[in-house]
């Protein structure tokens, strides 16, 4: 008998999945270190949008000491969702945590979307959006960003209007950098459709739509220990529902979704809430200085940005040169290859010193690269 290939039995699988492009993500820094034969220290990683001082060190102490590995963890999730509830200032019953945020917004496509539904897209945005939605066979409907990366609300109405079911918005936004404001988001809201607005870095933000949660039944926030309290490794999120949803969500989750360690972590980290907000004050000062430094280079255009990175159109100049340039100086920087941000680069903050090689290499290559 023949044996089957990989290809024969892929024929049993959902074709839209097989056909579907994977998520780019960025490629890991002991490769390049490698390559260009420097200590990985020497890397200045500013790809991913990841907290330059790390966890706290109380979770470090916490993991350490942690004596029950060999437990499952709460599905319920009972101690996590009080000890969130009490820094979100939101119930307990209202919450759901997960392995990142991502698993939220993967969660809320699977309550939501059958195939065929439509989704609303506000690109140039995070791209999970798009892979949640594909995911589950619903349809994207694209609405381009305006100028200045404002969402374009009349289009986004209209399709919420005719038949589409959920709109993803980032607040604020990745890679743009801006925030939402309240009368869009009230536009939106006020159509019979579920709006989640994504606050990975509403720390790095004056302003959240928390409060606004606790009063509509169609608005999901969801929120990340990845950037503000440096845990992007170990994946921890979580949502804040309306209360049905969030109930329907803790029933069809998987019941260990979120492994002990990454719940020890999170609490060490809001028990350690005062060091964790003065990382972020550096991150958030760093932004700024970082911001005035890049504005000096002619042929740098930078959005403002009210999260942990910036927005650089490069003028005049090839961006994929840049960012290869600066490569080879052992400096990592993002580029996407997608309508409304090509020719631009994401550039993560770091601490000052890292902005200072940032700034060497730009001035080192500027006036070869064309
Ligand atoms: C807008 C946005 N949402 C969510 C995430 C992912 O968060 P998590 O690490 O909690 O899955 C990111 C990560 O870069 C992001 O940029």
């Amino acid at each position: 008998m023949r044996e089957p290939s990989d290809k024969d039995i892929l024929r049993l699988a959902r074709q839209d999945l097989v056909a579907m492009p994977g998520y780019a993500s960025v490629e890991p820094p002991e490769v390049l270190a490698k390559r260009l034969g420097v200590p990985e220290e020497r890397i200045v990683k500013l790809d991913g949008n990841e907290n330059p001082y790390g966890s706290s060190t109380k979770v470090r102490e916490a993991l350490a000491s942690f004596p029950r590995y060999h437990i499952y963890p709460d599905p319920e999730q009972r101690r996590m969702r009080e000890s969130i509830a009490e820094y979100v200032g939101a119930d307990p019953d209202r919450i759901v945590v997960g392995n990142g945020s991502d698993e939220l917004l993967d969660l809320t496509g699977r309550l939501f979307l059958s195939p065929g539904d439509g989704v609303v897209n506000a690109p140039p945005t995070f791209g999970i959006y798009e892979f949640v939605a594909r995911t589950y066979g619903a349809k994207v409907v694209e609405v381009p960003r305006r100028e200045e990366f404002a969402l374009d609300l009349e289009p986004m109405e209209k399709a919420l209007a005719t038949g589409a079911k959920l709109v993803f918005l980032a607040s604020p936004n990745n890679p743009t950098g801006n925030a939402v404001s309240p009368e869009e988001l009230e536009r939106l809201l006020a159509h019979d459709v579920v709006v989640v607005v994504d606050e990975a870095y509403a720390e790095f933000a004056d302003g959240s739509f928390l409060p606004l949660a606790a009063e509509r039944d169609n608005l999901i926030v969801t929120r990340t220990f990845s950037k503000w309290a440096g845990l992007a490794g170990l994946r921890a999120g979580y949502g804040v529902f309306p209360r049905a949803v969030a109930e329907t969500i803790r029933k069809i989750k998987m019941p260990y979704n979120m492994n002990v360690a990454a719940q020890a972590a999170v609490l060490a980290s809001l028990e350690d809430r005062a060091a964790l907000a003065k990382n972020v004050k550096l991150i958030v000062d760093e932004r700024e200085r970082m911001a005035e430094r890049l504005a000096a280079f002619p042929w740098l255009r930078v959005y403002p940005s009210r999260a942990n990175f910036l927005l650089c159109q490069i003028q005049g100049r090839s961006a994929t040169e840049v960012q290869a340039q600066l490569r080879e100086r052992g400096v990592l920087v993002r580029y996407f290859d997608s309508p409304g941000v090509r020719g631009c680069l994401r550039i993560s903050v770091g601490r000052p010193e890292d902005t200072d090689r940032l700034v060497e290499a730009l001035a080192e290559i500027g006036a070869a690269v064309v």
